[in-house]
């Protein structure tokens, strides 16, 4: 991973990098992520952790299918080894201890948004930085669907990110509120957060 994009997250918390993923590699993960969507393997994202867990469309109204199930797909697998590529490099400048890795495809239908949330759950602090990749061509601006990030703790400066074939967005999932604007045509793409290993001693 580029020393620059490194810099850039350990100076602010966030970064976009463009460079990671090739054309090829999107290519492949978007037809994987297709192939499972037409194949009707996505169900509705829910809200909250464990037994809080609970859909609520007014709050997400995406679909998503984790992807610990499709290792063995050569597109997830590769996305896979390079995210473990970010991890090392991360963990090598930022020492922020990454450990696991936890990632679901998902897919906005036409009208599809979430609304603004932190990705950190109140009952377990484990997620630490967020890794979001779009798998989208062509995307235009008057297709909605961007990610508004914003910048700081009161929400008053913010970023929209076209979720743009090839962009991944790295940001702490504890300190970046984050939304998705509703989405004008089926949008793209893979979420993943990297879990620390947290306190809890095992004895
Ligand atoms: C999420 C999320 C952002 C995006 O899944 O938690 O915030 O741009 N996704 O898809
Ligand atoms: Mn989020």
């Amino acid at each position: 991973m580029m020393d620059s994009v490194l810099d850039s997250l350990f100076d602010k918390g966030w970064v976009i990098d463009r460079t990671l993923f090739g054309a090829d590699e999107i290519a492949a993960l978007r037809k994987a992520c297709l192939g499972q969507w037409q194949d009707g393997r996505f169900h509705e994202a829910a809200v909250g952790r464990g037994s809080g867990q609970e859909r609520r469309s007014e709050v997400r109204s995406d679909s998503v299918l984790w992807l610990d199930a499709l290792r063995e797909d050569p597109a997830v697998a590769r996305y896979f080894a390079l995210l473990d590529e970010v991890k090392l490099a991360v963990n090598r400048h930022l020492y922020l201890g990454l450990n696991d890795l936890e990632s679901h495809f998902a897919v906005y239908p036409q009208g599809a948004f979430y609304q603004k949330h932190l990705d950190r759950f109140r009952d377990d602090d484990a997620r630490t930085l967020t890794a979001v990749l779009y798998l989208n061509d062509d995307w235009q601006e008057e297709d909605g669907g961007q990610m508004r990030l914003y910048l700081d703790p009161d929400c008053r400066e913010s970023l929209d990110v076209q979720p743009e074939a090839g962009t991944l967005v790295l940001f702490l999932s504890d300190r970046f509120w984050h939304e998705v604007l509703p989405a004008q045509r089926q949008r793209l793409s893979v979420t993943g957060w990297f879990r620390r290993q947290t306190g809890q001693l095992l004895w």
